[in-house]
């Protein structure tokens, strides 16, 4: 399988658009911006698949209320039993959804062998879908960096909390510093007001650029709102169960500006293989 991979053509661009949400700490909001920023893409009739690649404790299908668990789930995939395109599973909403795993501690930590399987297999939803945008644990395993360092975008996502920024920080400069091809963008979340959400931006986006000449955006905010909590309770996305929420209107504000954005050309599987390479040398410098 691995001779497969290295086959494929480095100027390779096509391809769905990837997005991958990361963050430093956990319990940020990654699984909640990436369930309702894919419904959001849904609603403006692009095809998503959205990936859950927090392979030690999967939950998009949980904030979904997908109510048994779908059969077959990434763990499927890793050990031969099914392919990609078996596991993907219509889900209420309008996207698709490639479940992880719960508690499956060997998937937690793909070995890179896997890491390029799993990658590589992608490809061959290229046809059935426009975007994946796939969320990830928080922190910097080896599987959370490769998804980080393949995506078209990698958007980090931090609350106001101290503790939060001087994580998200750690994984941008760790993003950088492998020169990463695709762009860095940031959300603020649970913000109290727009100001504090611009004050955390600035703060993270100048001190990336000082120190670590890291180009950050500022993809935007999403507030503090008490029915996000409501909604992961009823498993029903917040975008859906009260869409004129403030959270629902920052997420809307947030495709907008994400589907406006210029598109550098998708940078398709190589780039995907690339980035996954990258994570593997990480994790080899570190091991
Ligand atoms: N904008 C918000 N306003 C209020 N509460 C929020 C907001 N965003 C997230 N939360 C709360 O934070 C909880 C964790 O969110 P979520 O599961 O999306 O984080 P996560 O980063 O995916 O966590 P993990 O690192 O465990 O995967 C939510 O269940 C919700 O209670
Ligand atoms: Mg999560």
């Amino acid at each position: 399988m691995e001779g497969r991979v290295m086959e494929i053509n480095e100027s390779q661009t096509e391809g769905p658009r990837t997005i991958t949400i990361t963050s430093g700490k956990g319990g940020v909001g990654k699984t909640n911006l990436a369930v309702n920023l894919a419904i959001g893409f849904a609603r403006l009739g692009k095809r998503v698949l959205l990936l859950d690649a927090d392979l030690g404790i999967a939950n998009v299908t949980v904030v979904l209320g997908m109510i048994p668990p779908p059969r077959y789930n990434l763990y499927h995939f890793v050990i031969g039993d099914k392919s990609l395109k078996e596991i993907v599973v219509e889900s209420p909403y309008g996207i698709k959804i490639l479940p992880g795993t719960i508690g499956v501690s060997k998937m937690a930590n793909l070995s890179h062998k896997q890491r390029k399987v799993l990658i590589e297999s992608l490809y061959e939803l290229n046809s059935l879908v426009d975007l994946i945008i796939i969320d990830t644990a928080a922190g910097l395993s080896a599987n959370t960096l490769g998804f980080a360092l393949s995506a078209d975008e990698v958007i980090i996502i931090t609350t106001p909390e101290p503790t939060a920024i001087a994580a998200a920080y750690g994984v941008i400069k760790i993003i950088s510093n492998q020169n990463i091809e695709g762009s860095i963008k940031l959300v603020i979340n649970r913000a109290l007001n727009i100001l504090e959400g611009k004050r955390v931006a600035d703060r993270i986006v100048n001190i990336a650029g000082q120190f670590l000449s890291a180009r950050v955006e500022r993809l935007g905010y999403i507030m503090e709102d008490s029915l996000v909590g409501q909604a992961v309770q009823q498993q029903k996305p917040f975008v859906v169960s009260y869409p004129h929420s403030k959270a629902a209107e920052c997420i809307c504000h947030l495709r907008n500006r994400l589907a406006r954005i210029p598109e550098t050309p998708p940078r398709g599987i190589a780039a995907l293989i690339k980035g996954l390479l990258l994570g593997e040398d990480f994790e080899k410098e570190w091991a």
